[in-house]
């Protein structure tokens, strides 16, 4: 069997949606979306069935003010059922505080591969924020928190451009060992193509366990689903993606938004791999995304819309 076909083998049947759009998605837009809108978006994605959502992050309001109320946001969203999973990001051991007291049960560390773009996101050298990390996610961990992780720019850089693979590699180990369950892997700008994700994944693969990979892209060129694909055919069965196709990082220049969540379900469910989230209701929290920002949003099936085959008597002239 060649190698290609052996990796088709490995699509799994089933893919985690891990959702972005309250906190990626928001924390780029111009306007800020009001708590109340923010919770009718939260519930209309939970009715989509959407079980893991990131709805905020407990950064320095002076830097993203977009998401200024995570704590309020946090402890509204605690009604909802134990089986719905909110996440917020935290950057320091304060975040960590208002995360906690808020009630939330994950949270999400971030940094970056590339020393400047980690810099401009989180005022910190690569080493000092992976020397923090070493205290933040164990005290998370004691408070009973799952931890997540982000590595951001794998696949390429604004200010660096390309980043080697090792040194994701390097990163993303040294988080799992900290004991974060799953390492998300951040095209934040959009660059990734289809072979470098593969080599990517590869790469990663040698180090980390298949079900703590994330792939987290950003669909600046249009490269995102084929990515997905990539990552699937490699065994890959999470994928964070934005409601709308919303997103992008404030401190990334070019960042623009993430792969759309309609996009990337549309994708599964014509493949048969099953995602637990209903379409027509996940378009409709999209239609209410748009509405809250008052302007389109650039997912595809979010402006198409779910595809229905008629029956042939129907559409036949
Ligand atoms: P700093 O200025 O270096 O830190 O910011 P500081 O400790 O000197 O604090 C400055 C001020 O912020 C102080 O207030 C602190 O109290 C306050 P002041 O005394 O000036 O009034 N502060 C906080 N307030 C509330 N909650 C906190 C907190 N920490 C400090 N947790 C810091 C360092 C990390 C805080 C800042 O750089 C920051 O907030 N950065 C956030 C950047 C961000 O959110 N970026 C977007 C998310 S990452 C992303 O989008 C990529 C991703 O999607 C994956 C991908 O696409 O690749 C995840
Ligand atoms: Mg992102």
């Amino acid at each position: 069997m060649s190698a290609s076909a052996e990796l088709l083998t490995l699509t799994p049947d089933g893919v985690s949606v891990y959702e972005v759009g309250l906190r990626d998605g928001l924390q780029n837009e111009p306007l800020v979306v009001p708590t109340e809108g923010k919770l009718r978006l939260a519930q209309a994605l939970v009715d989509a069935g959407l079980k893991r959502i990131e709805a905020t992050s407990f950064v320095s309001p002076k830097w993203v003010p977009q998401l200024a109320d995570a704590g309020e946001l946090a402890a509204s969203l605690t009604g909802f059922a134990e089986d719905i999973t909110f996440s917020a990001l935290v950057p320091n051991e304060r975040g960590l505080e208002r995360a906690s007291q808020a009630g939330l049960r994950e949270v999400a560390v971030f940094m970056s591969a590339s020393e400047t773009h980690n810099r401009a996101n989180i005022n910190k050298t690569v080493e000092s924020t992976l020397g923090l990390f070493e205290e933040l996610v164990p005290q998370a961990l004691a408070l009973g928190l799952r931890v997540r992780a982000y590595v951001s720019t794998v696949w390429g850089c604004p200010y660096e451009g390309e980043i080697p693979i090792a040194r994701s590699v390097e990163i993303a180990t040294k988080l799992f060992a900290l004991g974060c369950y799953q390492v998300s892997l951040g095209d934040t700008i959009g660059v990734g193509t289809p072979r470098q994700t593969l080599n990517i994944v590869q790469a990663m693969l040698q180090s980390l366990p298949r079900e703590a990979i994330a792939l987290h892209f950003h669909d600046t060129r249009g490269t995102a689903l084929a990515n997905v694909l990539m990552g699937l055919e490699c065994g890959i069965s999470t994928f964070d993606s934005s409601v709308g196709g919303l997103g992008g990082c404030p401190y990334a220049p070019g960042a623009s938004g993430n792969l759309a969540t309609e996009d990337l379900v549309y994708m599964l469910d014509g493949m048969g791999v099953s995602t637990g989230v209903a379409l027509e209701p996940l378009v409709a929290a999209g239609t209410l995304a748009a509405q809250l920002l008052g302007r389109k949003l650039p997912g595809k099936v979010h402006q198409a819309g779910p595809f229905r085959l008629r029956p042939f008597a129907q559409t036949s002239r």
